[in-house]
């Protein structure tokens, strides 16, 4: 089959490559002529593990090819995917501009029928938004499906080709047989594609996102709890956890969820509500939550330092919003850094992958080395705010030696407590004792 998809980003980069690896031909296109070039030259703009293997194969078999102009990319394309940035808006609401855009555009280009299918995360109604947009200026048949995506980025490849299950929402039946076929060999192991009715599908995205932002705020808040009554919140999550009732994932306390999804999919679902006179009041908790929750480890450094961070040097790992990305789209470490120099600390900074990133939005405001324990030289604490595998098993002996002090505030639990007393240090985490040496 012939495939466009238009939106070259996380999303749309994986939806392409995937479905080229199955066999189908795939034009991407993008407005960003700078990645387009990139991808043209076997460049892979993201961090994403496993894509290089299937776009290097795909590439090379001219299944897989990209453009900066829509028309080329759709002609002769029986599916059109938009994946295309719904970022918030100044009022919180999913900001459709891009995807206005782009059907705008499309309606004159259609030559033949075709599915456009919306991938981008999109509040209830777009659908038919997007429909009216395109047949302005469309002289042929075409329908416009929902299909949103759930795809992590970090293990975005394994998402798309073993996917929980696949939401189309639609009401055409031509339209559902071709979405059918299309993504039929990623369903062979018994895997739903759950049809459903277009405003359904929309509303499906919200409300997997939201919930699942819900229950790590749930647990966080849990944590706060713990650390005020004296409880261990690793304990409380393993006797909550093995209830299959409430499931073992996502119960994981930290400083906050971050991305470019959990945030503005929340903020977005609290708007919609709003617009039809409904206070959805679990979500404005958990927004308000998560903030707090996001710098709380400053608060405890600012105490530790007795309010006194302007001589301070402050060592941070991970800057990504979760391990395997080098999305910092909405990234408590981003939060940390500002409130750090906002108390005049010195801040050094290592990921494993998310560095030039912050460095095109910090620029020299910290200092970034590519070696962890290099992070370390001088500095009066080390605040670790990513979960990345290279970070739990760390060379304490080699801390030990660069830190002037041997002082952690973990964000993300790395460590045992017990662990952390022994060898010495004075160890801050979420929801367990805190350790002073
Ligand atoms: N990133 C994720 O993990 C994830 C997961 C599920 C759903 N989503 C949703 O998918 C959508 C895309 O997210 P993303 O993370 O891939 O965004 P992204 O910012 O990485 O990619 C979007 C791309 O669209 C391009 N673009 C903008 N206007 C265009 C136009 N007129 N024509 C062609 N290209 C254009 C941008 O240049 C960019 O490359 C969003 O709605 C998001 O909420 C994202």
């Amino acid at each position: 089959m012939k495939i466009a998809v238009v939106g070259t980003g996380y999303v749309g980069l994986v939806t392409g490559t995937c479905f080229s690896e199955l066999g189908n031909h795939v034009t991407c296109v993008d407005i960003d002529e700078k990645k387009i070039n990139k991808l043209k030259s076997g460049e892979i703009p993201i961090y994403e593990p496993g894509l290089d293997v299937l776009f290097d194969r795909n590439v090379k078999a001219n299944r897989l090819e990209f453009t900066t102009d829509l028309e080329q990319g759709v002609s002769g394309a029986k599916v059109i995917f938009l994946a295309l940035p719904t970022p918030p808006g100044e009022d919180g609401s999913a900001d459709l501009k891009y995807v206005v855009k782009v059907a705008d555009d499309l309606g004159s280009l259609l030559k033949d029928y075709a599915v456009i299918v919306d991938k981008s995360t999109v509040p209830v109604g777009t659908a038919e938004k997007v429909r009216a947009r395109i047949a302005k200026n469309a002289k042929v048949d075409f329908d416009v499906v929902s299909n949103p995506e759930f795809l992590r980025e970090g293990v975005a490849v394994e998402d798309f080709m073993k996917p929980d299950r696949v939401v189309v929402g639609t009401s055409s039946l031509k339209a559902t047989s071709i979405m059918d076929a299309l993504y039929a060999p990623l369903v062979r192991q018994g895997n739903p594609i759950i049809f459903m009715d277009e405003r359904s599908a929309e509303l499906t995205k919200y409300a997997a996102n939201s919930f699942l932002a819900t229950k790590i705020t749930f647990m966080n808040e849990i944590a706060n709890m713990c650390e005020l009554l004296g409880a261990n919140v690793d304990d409380v999550r393993r006797g909550v956890g093995t209830d299959s009732r409430i499931g073992k994932r996502f119960l994981f306390a930290g400083i906050g969820y971050g991305g470019s999804c959990f945030p503005k999919d929340v903020q977005a679902l609290a708007k919609s509500a709003q617009e039809v006179a409904y206070e959805f009041k679990i979500l404005n908790s958990v927004m308000e939550i998560n903030q707090k929750q996001k710098t709380k480890l400053v608060s405890k450094i600012k105490q530790h330092f007795n309010n006194q961070l302007s001589d301070k040097t402050i060592a941070i790992w991970g800057l990504a919003f979760k391990p395997y990305t080098d999305d910092i789209r909405e990234a408590p470490s981003l939060y940390n850094i500002e409130e750090l120099l906002k108390e005049g600390a010195k801040v050094k900074a290592h990921d494993p992958e998310a560095m030039e990133n912050v460095r095109q939005i910090m620029g020299d405001k910290i200092e970034l080395f590519e070696d962890q324990y290099e992070t370390l030289e001088g500095a009066d604490a080390l605040l670790i705010v990513t979960e990345w595998p290279v970070f739990r098993q760390p060379e304490f002996d080699i801390m030990e030696t660069k830190m002037k002090n041997k002082v952690i505030f973990d964000g993300r639990n790395l460590y045992k407590v017990e662990q952390l007393k022994s060898l010495g240090f004075t160890y801050y985490s979420i929801g367990r004792n805190e350790i002073h040496v």
